[in-house]
């Protein structure tokens, strides 16, 4: 087909022939919102470098969900700040931690949300780092046991789905194990497979308050300039029993997001991190762009590379921008 038998303008003339043949689109069902839960009562803090973006108490999250139910987007994540970080993370842990009662509370007050929670331990431990230190070090083995009963008691508090985010070596084996000999054989892990050693996350390290108070995360995280490491990592997860493979930051790594998509056929995520989120917003509160027309284009193209599901603090405008 060659121009002028071929004009690829014909198919572009108004809305209805351009959706007619839209080869990508977005839906709320496949959107997962984040939220960070704090201490206290009657919290509702907003975090400076997420414009729109709060921490909320356990009490305030029913109110949430609600929001977010009645606009489609039915799953969140949630990532929890504890009363009181140590070596070992062990707040992560504990049966009426922050996280365990905000799953609580959600299952109770709004059954039908899914509740998604991060494993990790960087903000628990008073060193920041995603595992516990052993000379000096990230001690993986050591850290496999304390994940593994991490996401146990987030499935016994309610939890539909785990994701561990701390890409220590074999902690989807560790947690598959331990979940199973626990009854919870039904609680799928959606596992941070390809996860980089990024600066898109200095936003949430303010969030969540957890950023390495020395050395840096490039020991377990990935290098951003390896991709085919990237399908060694997802092979292995794969193997080990992961429900779902996330990439994560996405922007910058929508080339993983296609060789995943290709070579896997589980459900492929993608985190649209925190340092992706902010940039919008404040060249969008400069004038610079269009943030809401930015943000669309922005989530379809990580849907685009082969994403089934986004994971974005833009889950809630996206909503709204859907219902129009
Ligand atoms: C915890 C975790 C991080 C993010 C998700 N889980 C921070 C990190 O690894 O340093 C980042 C999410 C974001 O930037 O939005 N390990």
């Amino acid at each position: 087909m060659v121009f002028p038998e071929y004009r690829p303008r014909r198919m572009r003339k108004n809305e209805v022939f351009r959706s007619l043949i839209r080869e990508t689109n977005l839906s709320t069902s496949q959107l997962i919102y984040p939220i960070f839960v704090i201490p206290g009562k009657n919290k509702r803090e907003e975090i400076p470098s997420m414009p729109g973006i709060f921490r909320l108490s356990v009490d305030q999250l029913a109110k949430e969900a609600q929001e977010c139910l009645s606009l489609g987007v039915h799953s969140v994540i949630l990532f929890g700040l504890p009363e009181k970080k140590d070596g070992m993370g062990s707040g992560a842990h504990q049966k009426d931690g922050i996280i365990q009662r905000a799953i609580k509370e959600l299952k109770n007050k709004q059954p039908k949300l899914m509740v998604i929670t991060d494993v990790c331990l960087c903000e628990y431990t008073d060193h920041g780092h995603c595992g516990c230190i052993i000379n000096n070090d990230v001690d993986n083995d050591a850290t496999l046991e304390i994940l593994a009963k991490t996401a146990l008691s987030h499935a016994t508090a309610g939890a539909d789905m785990v994701a561990p985010s701390d890409m220590m070596d074999g902690r989807i084996a560790e947690i598959r194990n331990c979940l199973d000999e626990n009854n919870f054989e039904s609680v799928p892990i959606m596992s941070y497979a390809v996860k980089y050693a990024s600066s898109f996350y200095g936003p949430f390290r303010d969030a969540a308050d957890c950023a390495p108070q020395f050395g840096d995360r490039k020991t377990y995280q990935m290098d951003p300039a390896n991709s085919r490491e990237a399908l060694r990592e997802a092979t292995l997860d794969v193997d080990e029993g992961a429900d779902i493979l996330m990439v994560k930051p996405a922007v910058a790594y929508l080339d993983i997001i296609s060789r995943l998509r290709e070579e896997f056929d589980l459900p492929v995520a993608a985190y649209h991190v925190s340092g992706e989120y902010s940039m919008i917003k404040a060249a969008a509160e400069k004038g610079w762009i269009d943030g809401n027309k930015v943000m669309e284009e922005t989530l379809l193209s990580i849907k685009r590379a082969g994403a089934d599901i986004i994971i974005t603090y833009f889950a809630k405008e996206m909503a709204k921008r859907l219902h129009r």
